[in-house]
């Protein structure tokens, strides 16, 4: 007989390091289960029904900007592709597991972003951890904005360089991103600067043009250059002004640029597009590209619906949409004397500042049908407590008023 084996003791360990969780304010608080969407109707933009309560609700927490995911084309592109070749590829890329839906959705996302090649991920953050695997060596020293997002960080701890060979500079100061270049260690042959291009916590948005012409002044003092990388996973579909991203915005290109799937295009998934020599790198050399199953037909066919409605005039009309609300939304801060962090990006904080306030307002908003993301301390520093904001296309101009008066409303 198979002797049982059983997870006991580690379970007692485990609820230890959870509890420590809690008591620093770490913890994630439980997940709340989405049980119906209801689509827009009249005055209302969407609104959804969650488990254990019988009030609909407004996302403004929600990443979807352009509202693409319950949009017709993308169901029944996701639908064709499901009934012609099934829910999922059976395999890995390289073992059969390539269908044409793959090849399209790259080479339609590298048009997108206007570079030559793009290798697709499940994840915008597999596509860090992968691009990292595949274009760092021993020789590699990476440089990166202080607020950069996760999976930024674990990507360069992912590729195994030793600590001296990294850097962090503060966030958005370009000052101190050639203190870190002047401090790279002779004998470094490649340097990486990555960077988020819309700050998901901020709205606010990195100067790709000042970085850029930085890193230039830098690059021909290392054997293989300094590329530059932004993280466009707020930006792509969202910002500027045909929704091209942050490159857009700042009218300047970095070397490679990773998205996702998941966030304006309303779908899943993540890319990384540079050079061909780069993506035949992924190909080869990235473990989270080579040895996991790759998006189903489902999703590659949705996401390349979503880009084809980017580039047409429906999705310019939800890109005017969705800066109208944006704009209503902040000038409706504004005419309260709420202090927010300016820009066009529908990432719009709220700054509180206060921990205890934040909960309240939160709680306030739930229970007034409204889903926001509140940061508190010691997620963010003590005074710079957020109440974060997202706007998107499908919200209607009663449905920001409607926030907007609660928000007058709350003392
Ligand atoms: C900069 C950045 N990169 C990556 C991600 C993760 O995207 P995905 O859900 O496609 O992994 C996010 C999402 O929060 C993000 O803000």
């Amino acid at each position: 007989m198979v002797k049982k084996m059983s997870t006991d003791k580690l379970d007692i360990s485990l609820e230890q390091e959870l509890n420590d969780l809690k008591e620093q304010g770490r913890a994630k608080s439980p997940e709340r289960v989405i049980e119906k969407y209801i689509p827009a109707k009249g005055e209302s933009g969407p609104r959804y029904k969650l488990a254990g309560s019988d009030s609909e609700f407004i996302r403004l927490n929600s990443n979807s900007y352009l509202s693409l995911s319950n949009n017709p084309q993308l169901l029944s592109a996701a639908d064709e592709a499901t009934n012609k070749f099934g829910v999922g590829p059976g395999a890995v890329r390289f073992i059969d597991g390539t269908f044409i839906h793959h090849i399209n959705l790259e080479k339609r996302v590298a048009d997108f972003v206007g570079k030559p090649g793009a290798k697709i991920f499940n994840s915008a953050y597999t596509s860090n951890c992968g691009l990292a695997l595949a274009i760092s060596n021993k020789k590699t020293h990476w440089i990166g904005d202080q607020l950069n997002h996760n999976s930024i960080i674990r990507a360069m701890r992912f590729c195994n360089i030793p600590r001296e060979n990294k850097g962090i500079y503060k966030h958005n100061d370009m000052e101190d991103l050639a203190k870190c270049l002047d401090k790279v260690n002779p004998g470094i042959e490649r340097v990486v600067v990555i960077f988020d291009g819309i700050f998901s916590m901020r709205g606010d948005y990195a100067p790709i043009d000042k970085i850029s012409a930085i890193c230039r002044k830098y690059d021909s003092k290392f054997k293989d250059g300094v590329i530059t990388i932004v993280d466009d996973s707020h930006g792509i579909g969202a910002y500027g002004d045909l929704g091209r991203g942050t490159p857009d915005y700042c009218n300047a290109l970095p070397d490679i640029i990773v998205g996702t799937f998941g966030k304006a295009f309303g779908v899943n998934g993540g890319f990384a597009a540079a050079s061909k020599t780069v993506v035949e790198s992924i190909r080869q050399k990235a473990d989270t590209y080579i040895y996991t199953n790759p998006l189903s037909v489902a999703d590659c066919a949705a996401a390349q619906k979503a880009l084809d409605i980017c580039d047409s005039d429906q999705g310019l009309d939800l890109l005017r949409n969705l800066k109208l609300r944006t704009a209503q939304f902040r000038q409706g801060l504004e005419n309260l004397g709420r202090e927010s962090i300016p820009g066009p990006h529908p990432v719009v904080p709220l700054m509180v500042r206060d921990t205890q306030k934040t909960h309240d307002l939160v709680k306030y908003l739930f229970e007034n049908g409204v889903l926001v993301v509140g940061l508190t301390f010691p997620v963010v520093p003590k005074g710079d407590e957020t109440i974060r904001f997202q706007i998107n296309a499908c919200h209607t101009v009663a449905d920001i008023d409607y926030v907007i008066e609660l928000l007058e409303k709350f003392k």
